[in-house]
């Protein structure tokens, strides 16, 4: 996440005050082990596909002595349901993998939220690329189209107050109502 992007969500997070928290995407366990630090009381649960990256944040959870509040699970999210579930449910959920994938993890994640949480969405501007939809390639231009998409089924959802933040990367901020 960009810096801005981070500190925003993390600012949230300590207004929310959530007890458990299920993120997809790890990557490297950034985000994980920032949230860790500015919420001490909360669980995060967290969900990685690729096996480099995944073991890389096995090793700086370790080092951060972080191990006992960031839950590694690895694999695809779209096939971690119930494993995942099992954890919750979540005050929060931070999509933060697959761009071209947002709804699937979000109708397939939110079931697990608790009344009042909230989701996080990444990237919702893509580099302003889904503003001024100035892709040069066809695959951009299929990515930003998808992450549009997204963005206005987002905010049709009656389910959910959402309002998009463009700071960072853009981050959307979704409460269950
Ligand atoms: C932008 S990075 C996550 C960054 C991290 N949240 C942070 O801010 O430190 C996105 C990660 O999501 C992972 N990812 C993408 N699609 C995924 C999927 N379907 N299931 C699990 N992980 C996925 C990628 O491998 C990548 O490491």
């Amino acid at each position: 996440m960009e810096p801005a992007g981070i500190e925003t969500m993390l600012q949230l997070l300590r207004i929310q005050r959530p007890e458990a928290i299920l993120e997809v995407g790890t990557a490297i366990g950034y985000s994980a082990l920032r949230m860790a630090l500015a919420l001490p009381e909360t669980k995060i649960i967290t969900l990685e596909r690729d096996e480099e990256r995944f073991n890389l944040a096995v090793d700086y959870i370790k080092r951060a002595g972080m191990q006992g509040r960031i839950i590694q699970i690895s694999g695809d999210a779209l096939e971690l349901e119930e494993e995942a579930a099992g954890h919750g449910p979540f005050d929060t959920i931070f999509i933060d993998a697959a761009k071209g994938q947002y709804k699937r993890f979000f109708e397939l994640y939110s079931r697990y939220l608790k009344p009042g949480g909230m989701i996080i969405t990444d990237n919702i501007l893509f580099r302003g690329l889904v503003y001024n939809q100035e892709a040069d390639s066809r695959r951009l231009r299929s990515l930003v189209k998808k992450i549009d998409e997204f963005n206005r089924w987002l905010a049709a959802n009656q389910e959910y107050d959402t309002v998009i933040l463009p700071i960072g990367d853009g981050i959307a901020v979704s409460k269950k109502r």
